[in-house]
């Protein structure tokens, strides 16, 4: 089960890879030499095996054949694994812990005097994450001696969303096929999707959807008794690994596959049609999650059509799942797509709040309104959307988008921590300071009993999941801000490196320092100060500056010969400013105060302007395009330092990439500086400024 992938990622951080230094293996040795799994249950048997699996893999002279083997209980140097109360050798643990206060997945990891090492927790699942936290310890080279670690997490639902079809594609996937569907049906082999349930269930993922919000209607059908089976085995392969299987589904569903010819939510039909279904699914999948829901939106059904409202929707779907514990996650990407530019009132960014905040207080305890990051769409530079903390009476789930669709696709390294860190710690002053978003969407801000984060998965079927190896960064740095957002980028870039490449610093100091450079150096060349777009139509790669489709003539930065930008103020613009609360209002309203990087998200201003950096609009813009492609170029001579370090199928792999970014980061320079020389007037034919 556990055959090595020689190097081609496919192990991502789970790749154990044998510790070097003597001295330091001798001494988790001297810890681990056996092992106590105290029960039976199958979340147990998955953490037994995968601990057992790892200390071989690490500290055995031969790891494939030198299996760790049990021996009695209570010896020294012995790891004990078990739930409170499973063993009496557990006991004095509560002198201790307040087990009480761990919740479901909560856990304890403890190092006693006499070299035992017991990992604990008040369930199953909170020991199955002890051991895999466990085992990061042993991966990054930390002391294990005398540890007292108690962990909760801050986020009850840690869930990913695949955008994945049944006909083997995935929107916005970069990373080859779907690894669930094929030719529209399941991959009979779920070996894979196995693999990946153990790689989520490590960094402590507790909940997915499989399918895409855009449900067709193939997809449509996987709530029916044709494809129900094939989601039950995929259910069970989750289960052992503590995550709970959700699906998307279409709102018309009554009609696509119902045989009714209406999905209006008040209609006494649709209502039993989608109580029968959800009871149904429940006869498969006891512990089925919910449905996950993309309506009124990019064209798809809702129950606009009938004349009701999101919370009539969500709360028929609820009112299906709630007798078997089930939720409904209800998505906030709702707006126009048919925006004309000259109408400079109309605002896609002021849509969700405005259609979603009349409704707080409205909506059932089992409905969660998942809300990305920002108002737009996971530009490299957005505000953070006013409805986390606009929203008080209403369960929330922040989105966030580990795909890069508008950062890179894969192709670059953008490494996205930083910019998730900004969201967290983001204050939305709701309740006066430190009203933070980490403390919305977890939900403890306002009280509220769930709450959590999901995200846009970025794997798919290429050997190595997520096409860039370095990409693998960024799912794994997602799950671990999902467990705490109080984890800094440097700590889970640090982390994941060491669990990824080894222990040696070398390659730790130089892909540290590349990861976390590279939100800056991607935002450097593409859109400016916050104006977001500028990409290809449709696929969303590469530059376009009047390219995006949803906007009538391609533009949401209204560029022209004085200036750019898009006035959101309350004052003159389209009041977009005005849905913070206070403090963030005037910050954002002034043009004195706005943080350059957001400057035309809320401000048109004359290229002239000058920013708090000193520099004008325009030089800024040729400026930070020169630096971006120049620093994007530096990227590869970083990486070829550690020829020497990497194993050439890694290396290989990451350089070809990384020489495309330093490509097309000049197309990006061109494409963009030329354009605003030639718009502003102030540059001579060759593109010099001559203003
Ligand atoms: C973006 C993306 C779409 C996706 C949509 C969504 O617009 O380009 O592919 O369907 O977001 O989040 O629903």
């Amino acid at each position: 089960m556990y055959r090595k992938q020689a190097e081609s990622g496919y192990d991502c951080w789970l790749e154990y890879r044998h510790i070097e230094n003597a001295s330091l293996r001798e001494n988790y040795l001297k810890r681990c030499a056996s092992l106590a799994i105290i029960g039976g249950s199958p979340l147990l048997r998955t953490a037994g095996r995968e601990l057992a699996h790892a200390i071989s893999s690490m500290l055995g002279e031969n790891p494939k054949d030198e299996a760790v083997t049990l021996i009695d209980a209570g010896a020294k140097g012995t790891i004990i694994v078990g739930t409170y109360g499973s063993s009496r050798l557990l006991e004095p643990l509560a002198d201790v812990y307040r087990f009480d206060e761990l919740g479901e997945e909560g856990y304890i990891i403890h190092a006693s005097e006499d070299d035992c090492i017991y990992l604990s927790a008040a369930s199953d699942k909170g020991v199955l994450y002890a051991v895999f936290h466990f085992i990061r310890l042993l991966q990054t080279g930390q002391s294990i001696e005398s540890l007292r670690i108690c962990e909760v997490p801050r986020n009850g639902l840690r869930m990913i969303n695949h955008w994945d079809n049944m006909d083997g594609s995935i929107e916005r996937g970069y990373a080859g096929k779907s690894i669930f569907f094929k030719d529209g049906r399941f991959i009979p082999d779920m070996s894979r999707i196995r693999d990946y349930a153990r790689l989520l269930a490590s960094v402590a993922i507790n909940a997915v959807t499989i399918n895409n919000v855009n449900v067709h209607r193939q997809e449509s059908r996987l709530i029916t008794d044709e494809f129900l089976p094939d989601v039950a085995k995929a259910a069970a392969i989750f289960r052992d690994y503590g995550i709970r299987l959700y699906l998307s589904v279409n709102f018309a569903s009554t009609i696509e596959i119902g045989g009714l010819n209406t999905a209006d939510p008040l209609d006494p039909d649709v209502t039993a049609w989608w109580k029968e279904a959800a009871a149904n699914i429940y006869r498969y999948i006891p512990d089925f999650g919910g449905f996950l829901v993309k309506a009124d939106s990019e064209f798809r059904p809702g129950p606009f059509t009938y004349g009701r409202n999101h919370a009539d929707g969500a709360n028929m779907l609820a009112d299906a799942v709630a007798p078997f514990g089930g939720a409904v996650i209800w998505r906030c990407f709702v707006y126009n797509c048919l925006q004309d530019w000259r109408d400079r009132k109309t605002d896609r960014a002021r849509a969700a709040y405005d259609h979603f905040m009349p409704l707080d207080g409205l909506f059932r305890d089992n409905v969660m309104l998942q809300i990305k990051n920002g108002p737009m769409d996971f530009q490299v530079r957005e505000p953070v959307s006013p409805l986390f903390g606009g929203l008080t009476q209403t369960n929330q789930l922040l989105e966030l988008q580990i795909t890069q669709e508008y950062t890179g696709q894969q192709r670059h390294l953008c490494y996205l921590v930083p910019q998730w860190k900004e969201v967290f710690d983001f204050d939305t002053y709701a309740r006066g300071e430190r009203s933070t978003i980490a403390e919305v969407a977890s939900g403890r801000l306002f009280g509220r009993e769930s709450g959590g984060i999901a995200a846009v998965s970025n794997i798919g079927d290429d050997r190595n999941w997520t096409g860039h190896v370095l990409a693998q960064a960024n799912w794994h740095g997602y799950a671990r801000l999902a467990w705490d957002p109080g984890l800094s980028a440097e700590q889970l870039a640090s982390e994941w490196i060491r669990m990824t490449f080894g222990l040696a610093a070398e390659p730790e100091r130089v892909v540290k320092d590349m990861l976390l450079s590279s939100y800056d150096i991607y935002e450097a060349y593409t859109a400016p100060l916050g104006v977001g777009w500028m990409v290809n139509p449709n696929h969303h790669y590469g530059p376009n500056v009047d390219g995006y489709e949803y906007s009538k003539w391609g533009t949401y930065h209204y560029a022209d010969c004085h200036g750019m930008g898009v006035d959101r103020t309350v004052r003159s613009g389209t009041g977009y400013a005005g849905q913070y609360h206070g403090p963030v209002v005037e910050r954002y309203e002034s043009l004195a105060d706005c943080p350059d990087e957001l400057l035309l998200f809320f401000h048109h201003v004359p290229y002239a302007h000058v920013l708090k950096s000193g520099k004008t609009v325009i030089q800024h813009i040729y400026d930070a395009h020169f630096g971006g492609a120049d620093r994007a170029a530096e990227l590869v001579a970083k990486w070829d330092s550690l020829a020497s370090r990497i194993d050439a199928d890694r290396f290989g792999q990451v350089r070809e990439r990384l020489v495309h970014q330093a490509e097309h980061a000049c197309e990006w320079r061109d494409m963009i500086n030329t354009y605003f020389y030639r718009k502003s007037g102030i540059a001579d034919e060759q593109g010099r400024v001559i203003y």
